[in-house]
Formats: structure tokens, C-alpha cells, sequence
């Protein structure tokens, strides 16, 4: 029961506070204590958003602002985000359940380069170009003009509410569009307080709008409504799926970032001092609740016994506990219905005969007896087919597949739906590259794992996504390219950007 000592979160719609007749209980991963509640949005909230974005819009005060005036602003959030750091941290990490040190050095600590990266782009991004081509028989002025696309809509997952939500706001603010999120009902707290410091650095009102609300009535509005121009999600594939049919009926853009199932080889000249610490970081940091988390661990047959001793050994030094406590290496998974689908992974996977090398249940001790968590599980005779090798899991589960050639290793690898990282452990650079470029997956890391940058895409291949976020042509998903074709076969002589205009070969 809320007290009145609880905090309640609010929606932000039209640059405005906007609470619901319903609220969310906000639970303490760690705890199971009432953090806060917050409105619990409906459909109609869905609408006046799109309404509140859609007005804002047309007006132009964002969508007709020149790039470096955005950028400008842009800048200003991403400076807040930094001074913020500590309030956000705590917002992120009381619904969420991250350690107090993965919130510093990842979840939250990203945030501010971030949105430094997305002002950046939009300062420099080339809204208008001329492009010269030799290939029209008349003179002529050739122009490519980026617009925004109109109004976005993001769908945000409770695991990285904050960065994952940037990475959508950023680059649609810095074209010039109005957006509106929808957070995961977990994890409202931290991107509502970005919503206000947004409107506190200058975004006009509507420009963006946080809402919460259930993902298949609130959501899936978003994804359907006909005055969304683009949908972009992070979450699950089932739900991406869905999301794509219901932006079929408009034929809105999407832009999907889905599950994964990293396969991570381990070439027989890896120095295995590193590589298991880099396995076990690549695979248990946030419990393994990242979509990037790599989870199939291919070993050679020669070398398998001593590496799952050192695995082993490394993992039972894991300490696991208090997420706020800096020392944590682990915290809880997000929620009990979470730990209960990471438990039933595990039980099908001893159904179909793996081993469990360590954990595979709840850890034990009066610590434990409130919060979600899960031991660290390491799992021996996984074959590629099982289930477990096959499902991304979103716990603290790594799978020990063996191999015995680097053609087999390389074709476990790809064996799946998913392709969204990869990664390759070893000595000799030029042989891990080689490996690399076989892989299907939109990351490869050599010899490390989650090193995400705003300067190089992220995204998937196969049923890991569509479209990809960061990098330099993050903007190109959350623009229309426009091709303004002038003949100037009269008027030449009038036209002063001479040095692009496209004269054919002859003349
Ligand atoms: P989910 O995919 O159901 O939820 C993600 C977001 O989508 C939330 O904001 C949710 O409200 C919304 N949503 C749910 N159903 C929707 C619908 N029909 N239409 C529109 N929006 C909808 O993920 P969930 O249930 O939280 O976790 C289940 C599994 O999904 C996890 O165990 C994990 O395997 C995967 N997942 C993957 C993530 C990633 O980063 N790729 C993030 C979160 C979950
Ligand atoms: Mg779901």
C-alpha cells in the first residue's frame, strides 16, 4: 500500500505533468520495498501525446530551429545529465536493480557522451547538400535536403531505460522531429526526469513526451497510430514482431534493436588469464540482462576442461549482493517474474542434459532472503540445439559449447535467429579478424566485450533488429532524404552555387 510519504511520478505530456487514475507500484529489485508509484498511462495519454508532439511539430519552434541552435540545446541536456549523475543513478537503479558500479560506469555514466555525441551530429550532420552527376543531359542544381521525419515514437525497455531511451531522443531531437517515449512500467523514473530537464534546457513543450503505461495497450498504440511517423523499440523479438505489424497498417519506419545470443570464440592461442575474466565480464555484467551479453561460449575440445575449471573458480569469486554497495559485482535481475524465467531456462536445459559447473538457483543466506537475485550459472554439455542455447536467457547463464575445428566454431556461431554481437578471444590479432568477418552480427569485439561507443552503429542481423542506432548515419533513421532536382538549362547564368551545379558530359 502507498503511504504518503511516496514519492508519485507523473507523465509528461505538452511540456506539462499528467497523472492517470491508475499508478504503478515501483519495487526495489534488491529490497521488494515500495520505492514509488507512478501513473499508470492508457491509450488516451498515448493520444494527447502524439497530439502534444504533433502540434509541436508543425509549429516549427524545434523542427525549423538551425541544427546548431538544436545542438546548442542538446548540449546543455548532456551538460545537466553529467551534474545529475548521482540523482539519476538513484533513479535508475531503485527500479531497476543495476549495481551502484554498472550505473556509474555504463547505464547511467554513458548518458551525458551520449547526448554530447547526438549535439555533435546535430551541428555537423549535412541537412542540405548539393550533389554534382554528370549523368542529365541538361544542366542542372541537384540538391538532398534531410528533414525530419515528423513524429517519432520510442518503446523502451526497463534494462537500460536511460541510455536506451537516448539513443532514440537524441538523434530525433537533433534532426529536428518531436517524439514520444513510452517506458518500460518498471522504470519510468529515470527518462521522465530527463523529459524535464529537457524542457528545463530549452526543448519547447510537446517536443518530447514521456508516458508510461502497458506495453500491449499503451505500446501498441504507438506502434499503430496514424499519426506516428516512425517507431522505434528496444525489447524483446516477440514483441518486435509485433511491433512491425502494427506499423505495417501506416507503413511507419521502424527501427527494431531485438534479442540476442552472442557467441563468443575462444581461439585455441587465447591467453586465458584475460579471456576469462573478459568472458565471465562479457557475460554476467547486469546479471546478463543486456541484449549484447555474450552467452555461448565456444571452446576447443582440447582446451575445455581447463577452461571451465578456470571459469569456475573466476565465477565463485563473483560477489553477489547489496547494489548499492560499490564492491557488488552482482545485483538482482529486475523483477520475480524474471528470476522465475531465468529458474525455468535452467531446469529445461537440465531437462534436455546439460551440467551446471556452478549455480543454477538462488543464492542462499539471510542476504538473500528479500530481492531477486541469482547465482552466477555456468553450464557445461549445452549442445547449439537446446533451448537454452537457442533462447536469450537475461540471467546470469553462461553456456559451454565445445568445438573442434574454427570452421565448426564459426558455423555454431552463426547457427542461430539472432546477430546482434559476437566475439572472437585471442592472441593473434589477424587470425580474430579473420574470424570476426565471418560472423553475422552487427558487433564483433576482439578480445573485449561491451564496448559500445556513440561513434559506430549498434544494431543486429537476422532477428536482431532493423536499422541501426549510433554511429554516423544514426540521424538517416530519423530523417526523409528529399532530392530537389532544378533545370537549368535556361537560367544558368543565374545561379550562383555554381561549383555543384551538374552539367552533362558534352557540354
Ligand atoms: P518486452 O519486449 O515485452 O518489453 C519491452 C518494452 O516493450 C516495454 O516498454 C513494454 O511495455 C513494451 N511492450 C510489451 N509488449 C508490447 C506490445 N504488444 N506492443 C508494444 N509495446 C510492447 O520485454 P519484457 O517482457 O520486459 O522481457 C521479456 C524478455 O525480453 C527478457 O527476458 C529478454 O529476453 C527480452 N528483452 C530484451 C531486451 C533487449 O535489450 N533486447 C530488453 C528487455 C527485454
Ligand atoms: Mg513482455
Amino acid at each position: 500500500m502507498a503511504t504518503t510519504s511516496v514519492v508519485h511520478h507523473q507523465m509528461l505530456i505538452g511540456g506539462e505533468h499528467v497523472d492517470a487514475d491508475e499508478s504503478y507500484e515501483i519495487i526495489h529489485p534488491a529490497t521488494e520495498e515500495l520505492v514509488c508509484t507512478a501513473a499508470k498511462g492508457t491509450v488516451e495519454h498515448a493520444d494527447r501525446a502524439v497530439e502534444a508532439a504533433r502540434r509541436s511539430f508543425a509549429s516549427g519552434a524545434w523542427s525549423k530551429k538551425e541544427p546548431e541552435e538544436r545542438a546548442a540545446v542538446l548540449r546543455a541536456i548532456a551538460h545537466r545529465l553529467g551534474e545529475e549523475m548521482e540523482e539519476l543513478i538513484e533513479l535508475e537503479i531503485s527500479a531497476n536493480g543495476a549495481t551502484v558500479r554498472q550505473a556509474t560506469g555504463f547505464l547511467v555514466g554513458l548518458a551525458a557522451p551520449h547526448m554530447l555525441h547526438f549535439a555533435e551530429q546535430a551541428a555537423t550532420y549535412p541537412f542540405q547538400q548539393a550533389v554534382p552527376t554528370a549523368n542529365y543531359p541538361t544542366a542542372s542544381l541537384n540538391r538532398v535536403i534531410r528533414e525530419p521525419l515528423g513524429v517519432c515514437a520510442a518503446i523502451v525497455p526497463w534494462n537500460f531505460p536511460l541510455l536506451l531511451g537516448l539513443w532514440k531522443i537524441g538523434p530525433a531531437l537533433a534532426a529536428g522531429n518531436s517524439i514520444v517515449v513510452k517506458v518500460d512500467e518498471k522504470t519510468p523514473r529515470s527518462l521522465l526526469r530527463l523529459g524535464e530537464i529537457a524542457l528545463e534546457c530549452g526543448v519547447p513543450a510537446g517536443v518530447l513526451n514521456v508516458i508510461t503505461g502497458d506495453g500491449p495497450e499503451v505500446g501498441a498504440r504507438l506502434a499503430s497510430h496514424p499519426d506516428v511517423d516512425k517507431v522505434a523499440f528496444t525489447g524483446s523479438t516477440q514483441v518486435g514482431r509485433e511491433i512491425m505489424r502494427l506499423a505495417s497498417g501506416t507503413v511507419k519506419k521502424v527501427s527494431l534493436e531485438l534479442g540476442g545470443k552472442a557467441p563468443v570464440i575462444l581461439l585455441d592461442d587465447a591467453d586465458l588469464d584475460v579471456a576469462v575474466d573478459g568472458i565471465l565480464f562479457g557475460c554476467m555484467l547486469f546479471s546478463g540482462q543486456i541484449c549484447e551479453s555474450g552467452t555461448r561460449l565456444l571452446v576447443p575440445d582440447h582446451l575445455h576442461d581447463e577452461v571451465v575449471a578456470r571459469l569456475v573458480a573466476r565465477a565463485s569469486t563473483i560477489k553477489v549482493g547489496d547494489p548499492s554497495d560499490f564492491d557488488t559485482d552482482l545485483g538482482p535481475v529486475v523483477s520475480a517474474r524474471q528470476r522465475d524465467r531465468v529458474l525455468q531456462f535452467i531446469e529445461g536445459a537440465k531437462q534436455d542434459g546439460v551440467t551446471v559447473a556452478l549455480g543454477g538457483g538462488v543464492p542462499q543466506g539471510p542476504e538473500f532472503e528479500k530481492g531477486f537475485f541469482l547465482e552466477p550459472t555456468i553450464l557445461t554439455d549445452v549442445r547449439n540445439d537446446m533451448e537454452i542455447a537457442c533462447e536469450e536467457t537475461f540471467g546470469p547463464v553462461l553456456c559451454v559449447i565445445r568445438y573442434s575445428s574454427v570452421a565448426e566454431a564459426v558455423q555454431i556461431a552463426n547457427d542461430t535467429q539472432y546477430g546482434l554481437t559476437a566475439g572472437v578471444w585471442s592472441t593473434d590479432l589477424a587470425r580474430a579478424q579473420e574470424v570476426g568477418e565471418q560472423l553475422r552480427a552487427g558487433t564483433v569485439w576482439v578480445n573485449t566485450w561491451h564496448a559500445i561507443d556513440p561513434a559506430l552503429p549498434f544494431g543486429g542481423y537476422k532477428q536482431s533488429g532493423v536499422g541501426r542506432e549510433l554511429g554516423g548515419g544514426a540521424l538517416d533513421e530519423y530523417t526523409e532524404a528529399k532530392h530537389l532536382h532544378v533545370d537549368l538549362t535556361r537560367k544558368l547564368e543565374d545561379y550562383p552555387f555554381d561549383a555543384v551545379v551538374s552539367t552533362p558530359p558534352s557540354a
